[in-house]
């Protein structure tokens, strides 16, 4: 029969075959899709070197870190464990604080070693300057400030420019006052992203 010979043609098939397709991406029934990352506007991949500098401000008029929680008994130093520090620490392209400003680290560190001085940081690095102006990077990683001269941590993911973001942080003192508890860090990130 002639009909049976359209049903069995093969652009006929390929037709169908369009239109289902077509149907399962439009339809409001489907919770997931398989795509390819280039149409999403995902192409090549870039590496990224950051550097700046990150103040950990707890003396003067406007502190930068504020306790959230102190543990019933006190350690023998000054961030005993179970100590939960809430920060809002200006990033600075250089160590002065009045450097210019890149961004900020917001977030949590909570002291997390009973033998050591070891904090776990759990901070977003929010830019705020160029092209990752709006961009953010998120760290989640320990970080042993005693036992380690640099401290590499992982960055877990990003925002923006830096959407699937994966690689390290390296972390270094630049200047500590054990008086007031103010600190300088010297940070090199190293990232993938797209
Ligand atoms: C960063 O982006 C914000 C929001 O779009 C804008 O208000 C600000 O001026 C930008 N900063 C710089 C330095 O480009
Ligand atoms: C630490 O801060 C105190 C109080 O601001 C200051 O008197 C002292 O000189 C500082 N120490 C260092 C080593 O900068």
């Amino acid at each position: 029969m002639a009909n049976s010979k359209i049903l069995h043609h093969p652009f006929f098939i390929v037709a169908i075959k369009l239109i289902f397709l077509f149907s399962i991406v439009t339809s409001n029934n489907y919770y997931y899709q398989s795509m390819s990352p280039t149409i999403a506007g995902f192409g090549e991949e870039k590496f990224t070197h950051l550097h700046f500098y990150f103040h950990d401000i707890c003396s003067g008029p406007k502190p930068s870190t504020v306790y959230v929680a102190e543990p019933n008994g006190k350690g023998h130093n000054c961030l005993p464990f179970g100590t939960v520090v809430a920060i809002d620490d200006p990033l600075t392209v250089g160590p002065e604080r009045d450097s210019k400003l890149v961004g900020k680290a917001q977030g949590l560190y909570a002291s997390i070693s009973q033998e050591d001085m070891g904090l776990m940081m759990m901070m977003t690095l929010a830019f705020e300057e160029g092209v990752f102006n709006e961009s953010t990077l998120s760290i989640l990683a320990r970080n042993m400030i005693v036992r380690h001269p640099v401290r590499e941590m992982a960055i877990v993911g990003g925002t923006g420019e830096f959407r699937f973001a994966r690689g390290y942080a390296h972390s270094k003192f630049h200047s500590v006052n054990f008086t007031t508890g103010d600190a300088t860090v010297e940070y090199d990130v190293f990232v993938f992203h797209y």
